[in-house]
């Protein structure tokens, strides 16, 4: 999870934000590489004295200067276009869980195994035991299985919310009278914490979401 002073990206706990990573890097790398040729090419302007009298077009220039962006966005836009579709992949799923956005609390519903049904409301400042994160840690849980396709549908009972955690790179919008979906894939056992990331309301930012990851056997 993220603590004091994490500004990037958490670390990943599942195959897909390692690719979300992976791309953020490389799109930060090109990124880097334009400014620093276009500031550079921007301070030389100061020292320039060149004058050139007669000059009226440069064919060639433009053409370079029109072409080679392009370029170096099919270099963005190839990879993302790949994540994408790689995010949107379902790999035959072992389980699904679904998830439904209410103001302002998440129900689960787990209806591979009897319909078991529950409510995870974040724990108040007042209530909070000394090891809990403030805002963050949930009285129930999402108890999942590690190293298995979990494939999870996000709806809303009442306004838009959406179901995001950010180490395991999902994030779903839960729209009321729509199911959506996605899978992810959890790599490793721990506590992942996310939050509600649509504007659904007063309480908006009280709605947190914890996974907690168990081997399979545990499960
Ligand atoms: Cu639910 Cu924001």
């Amino acid at each position: 999870m993220s603590t004091w002073a994490n500004l990037g990206l958490q670390d990943s706990a599942s195959p897909l934000m390692e690719q979300l990573i992976f791309f953020h890097d490389h799109a930060l790398l090109i990124l880097v590489m334009i400014t620093v040729l276009v500031g550079y090419l921007m301070f030389m302007l100061f020292f320039n004295n060149y004058i050139n009298r007669f000059l009226l077009h440069g064919q060639l220039i433009e053409m370079i200067w029109t072409i080679l962006p392009a370029i170096i966005l099919l270099f963005i836009a190839f990879p993302s276009l790949r994540l994408l579709y790689l995010l949107d992949e379902i790999n035959e799923p072992s389980m699904t869980l679904k998830s439904i956005g209410h103001q302002w609390y998440w129900s689960y519903e787990y209806s591979d195994f009897n319909d078991i049904e529950f409510d995870s409301y974040m724990i108040p400042t007042n209530e909070l035991m000394n090891n809990g994160f403030r805002l963050l840690d949930v009285d129930n849980r999402v108890i999942l299985p590690m190293n298995s396709q979990i494939r999870i549908l996000v709806t809303a009972a009442d306004v838009i919310h959406s179901w995001t955690i950010p180490a395991l790179g999902v994030k779903v919008d839960g729209t009321p009278g729509r199911l959506n979906q996605t899978n992810f894939f959890i790599n490793r056992p721990g506590l992942f914490y996310g939050q509600c990331s649509e504007i659904c309301g007063a309480n908006h930012s009280f709605m947190p979401i914890v996974i907690e990851s168990v081997p399979v056997n545990y499960f």
